[in-house]
Order: structure tokens, then C-alpha cells, then sequence
């Protein structure tokens, strides 16, 4: 490979392109708040959260350590653009104010999306998103060196799937599913399959 020259920047975001996810948390008044992220990875079944200690989201979390993690498909990116300014937190907090934020209450209608009863925890599903995974709130760490942001650990107590997208009994069909990515604050699907892992069982 030609070797290419780099230069070194100060990116003003580090969002360099993983899935965005809805989570769903329950609100003090038992409805649902949807909060679009896109800081998660899995390992084994746990999923670890990147959350905003200002958002309603990790309020919620404290309060109720449970969650709905639903992947929307990349068709969905509107309604989720359709949340992007607004938060469940009244009033809201002068930071996300000056940064254009408002208040929304009833994000299911905001979003245009559905509710849909979960099997083991409190907050609902999003019927519209092919993965829903219901998760439970094991810990919640913010980190003394900054404060902006808890690292929210969750396990995941159930996974739905869209029949679609399932192969065989416990598979997801990589061809058939296509998360929606948060490319440095664009909104990407993924391309065409490159290849495998060796350890692919599809
Ligand atoms: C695509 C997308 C990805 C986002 N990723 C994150 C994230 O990983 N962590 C986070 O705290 N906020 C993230 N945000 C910002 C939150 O969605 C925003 O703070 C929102 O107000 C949260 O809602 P809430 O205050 O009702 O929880 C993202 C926003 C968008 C549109």
C-alpha cells in the first residue's frame, strides 16, 4: 500500500461512524423518553452506553436502570433526524438551550414512530426498528476526569429481530440488515459486503 502523508488535526467531533441506536428509558411519569445515540458497542451480551450526564436519558437511567436498545435500519434516518433537537428534560439545561435544543415530551409522535410492549423490562419498544433489545442497567460510571459523559453498562436480557432479517434460528442475515451510521454527524447505510471473519457461522 502507498504510503500516505498524515496530518494532525483537532477534530471538532469523534464520531467517526458507528450505528446510531434509540434508547428508550422510562420517565418519571412512567411514559417513554427515545434519546438517538450513537456511542454503543456489545460485548458478549453486555453493551456499553456512551450517555450525556445533561439528557433525560441517564436521569432516567438512575432512576430506573432499565432500557430498550432498538438499531434502527437506514431507511429510518429521518425520523430519527426528526428527534435530533429535541430532549425529555424540562427545563432544559442552558447548554443544550444554547445549542438549539427544545423540549419534547411525546418523542414516539415527534418521530413518527410506534410503541410496543417489551417482554421484561418497563420502557417500550420502537416496532419500526429491527433490533430491539430489552437491557438492564448493571452500572453507571462518569468518569472523574470528565464529567460530560457516563459510561453506562447494560446487559441484555432479551434481543427481537424482525423475522426479515433473521437467518436460520439465532442468526441475523448480514446481507439483509443495514444499520444506519452516524458518520461524523451524517447520516450513512453501509455498502455492499466486503468479506467475512473466519469466525462467520453465516
Ligand atoms: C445520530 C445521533 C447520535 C447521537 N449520539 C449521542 C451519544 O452517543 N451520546 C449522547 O449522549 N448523545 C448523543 N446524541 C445527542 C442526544 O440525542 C441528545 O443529547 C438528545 O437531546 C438526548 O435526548 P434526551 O435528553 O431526551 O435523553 C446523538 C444525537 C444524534 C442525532
Amino acid at each position: 500500500m502507498q504510503l500516505l502523508e498524515t496530518k494532525v488535526i483537532k477534530p471538532k467531533i469523534l464520531y467517526y461512524g458507528t450505528p446510531v441506536i434509540l434508547l428508550t428509558t422510562l420517565n418519571e411519569d412512567h411514559t417513554i423518553n427515545i434519546s438517538p445515540l450513537s456511542s454503543s458497542w456489545g460485548l458478549g451480551k453486555y453493551i456499553i452506553l456512551g450517555v450525556s450526564v445533561e439528557g433525560k436519558a441517564l436521569e432516567n437511567l438512575q432512576r430506573h436502570p432499565e432500557c430498550v436498545i432498538n438499531v434502527p435500519h437506514q431507511s429510518l434516518w429521518k425520523n430519527v433526524e426528526k428527534l435530533a433537537s429535541f430532549t425529555g428534560k424540562y427545563p432544559v439545561p442552558a447548554q443544550k438551550h444554547a445549542a438549539g435544543f427544545t423540549f419534547c415530551k411525546d418523542k414516539y409522535k415527534k418521530g413518527d414512530l410506534t410503541p410496543g410492549a417489551s417482554n421484561v423490562v418497563k420502557p417500550t419498544r420502537i416496532i419500526e426498528c429491527p433490533i430491539q433489545i430489552e437491557a438492564e442497567v448493571k452500572n453507571i460510571h462518569i468518569p472523574e476526569y470528565d464529567t460530560v459523559f457516563a459510561i453506562v453498562e447494560t446487559e441484555m436480557l432479551q434481543f427481537h429481530a424482525h423475522e426479515t432479517i433473521i437467518k436460520g434460528e439465532n442468526h441475523i442475515d448480514p446481507i439483509k440488515w443495514n444499520p444506519l451510521i452516524y458518520n461524523f454527524r451524517h447520516y450513512f447505510g453501509i455498502g455492499n459486503e466486503l468479506g467475512k471473519t473466519f469466525r462467520s457461522e453465516t
